[in-house]
């Protein structure tokens, strides 16, 4: 029997082909595909700007340290949900700021406007909401807090590609969005990240930080275009004369490769049939295991939100006559494979330990650390999978009296 598995690798014929002409035409750094890749990524969110990087953790980095060259204090705290994948609390610090843990609301699982509003203090200079799961934030207060208090907004869409708020594309709304194309993502390339950006500085900045701080500023640089020559290139290099080994600050080494950018040009094709595909998965589960609500709670797509669903997260209910274990235990004994749905980063993951929290200080999300789970909801389910599911629930609750 197959397995259910948490994600999927959907590669289709045409990213596999262009992988190949890539590799034939013996560049396979960073050239054409990766233009063409961020060019793409930027017109499916109507962005003036893409910047392709290596993961979604550099691109969540890269995003954060632009802010310092960018008119921000060099230094200060970052706001940053509770419940994450422990990449964005890292980022934070990769860039040289200090985390600032909020807590989550309990039934969006996104941090919680009221408890970042509470957390602003004289240090802070940023956030980094996450759309967790593929859920939008509730950005309006969020940007609202921002604004008053000069902050600026990383938008972590990292798990919610294609998903949108009050209609607005998430990624879209922030000073910055910045996304991960890791392999168990909603699309794919293999390895990656991009951050969109709003104008030609932030490009320029966020260009540099992936590359070393590089002084150069070409949005293509002509070295990797047909003449193969640059005609600036010894006019702004200073007393070491060649641009391309001057570096004007301290960057990063976090570029796209064109094969992984060919991978990503032909999901960028399919997002829309796979977020759809993904959320008829989402919503029949929601229907097939609501009858179980005495032992479930079920993740909602929210009033604003149209959610991209990343997986299918559950979280068990407090008054359930088993445990979290108990389940995860059937489920993976009958080839449904699952998760841990994170958990409060700085009260539940030992690296983080050194902040001195405690245990309560963050009770949805250490609720969601406690008893959150989730499976896949990918757009290679079939329909026999998804009543598989059910059906293996269903007989998990038999001995309960459902
Ligand atoms: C919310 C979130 N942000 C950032 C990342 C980092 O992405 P990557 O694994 O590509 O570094 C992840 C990773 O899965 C994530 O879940």
């Amino acid at each position: 029997m197959r397995k259910i598995t948490v994600g999927t690798v959907d590669i289709g014929e045409k990213g596999i082909n262009m992988v190949v002409d890539a590799l034939k035409r013996g560049r396979i750094s960073g050239g054409v595909n990766v233009r063409r890749f961020e060019k793409a990524f930027a017109e499916y969110h109507r962005m003036p700007y893409c910047v392709a990087v290596s993961t979604g953790t550099d691109a969540d980095t890269i995003a954060l340290a632009s802010f310092r060259q960018l008119g921000y204090p060099p230094q200060g705290e970052v706001l940053v949900p509770a419940l994450n994948f422990i990449s964005v609390a890292n980022a934070i610090i990769h860039a040289g700021y200090v985390p600032e843990f909020v807590d989550v609301d309990p039934k969006s699982w996104n941090i919680d406007p009221r408890a970042a509003a509470q957390a602003i203090g004289p240090q802070t200079v940023g956030m980094i909401p996450t759309h967790l799961f593929g859920r939008p934030c509730d950005m309006d207060p969020l940007l609202e807090l921002a604004r008053k208090h000069n902050l600026f907004v990383v938008e972590d869409a990292a798990e919610a590609h294609g998903a949108r708020y009050k209609g607005k594309l998430v990624g879209t709304m922030g000073d910055m969005g910045a996304f991960s194309f890791y392999v168990a993502h909603i699309i794919t390339t293999g390895e990656g990240g991009a951050v969109l950006a709003g104008d030609e500085k932030q490009a320029e900045v966020l260009r540099s930080l992936r590359a070393h701080g590089r002084a150069c500023s070409c949005p293509v640089c002509k070295l990797n275009v047909d003449s193969g020559y640059c005609s600036i290139r010894f006019e702004q290099g200073g007393d070491l004369e060649d641009s391309r080994f001057s570096f004007l600050r301290i960057g990063y080494s976090a570029k796209m490769n064109d094969l992984e950018a060919a991978i990503g040009l032909e999901q960028i094709e399919r997002l829309d049939q796979i977020v759809q595909a993904r959320r008829k998965n989402f919503f029949f589960l929601n229907e097939g295991l609501g009858q179980f609500c005495d032992y479930l709670n079920l993740f909602e797509e929210g009033e604003d939100g149209w959610i991209s669903p990343l997986c299918y997260p559950i979280m068990v209910s407090e008054e359930a006559p088993f445990t979290r274990r108990e389940l995860v235990k059937h489920l993976e004994h009958s080839r449904i494979e699952t998760r841990p749905a994170f958990g409060s980063i700085p009260t539940q993951q030992p690296a983080f330990e050194y902040l001195g929290h405690k245990k309560g200080e963050f009770p949805n999300a250490e609720a969601v650390g406690r008893r959150g789970l989730y499976i896949g909801v990918h757009q290679n389910l079939s329909g026999e999978d998804l009543d598989y599911i059910v059906a293996t629930f269903a007989e998990f609750f038999k001995k309960f009296g459902e």
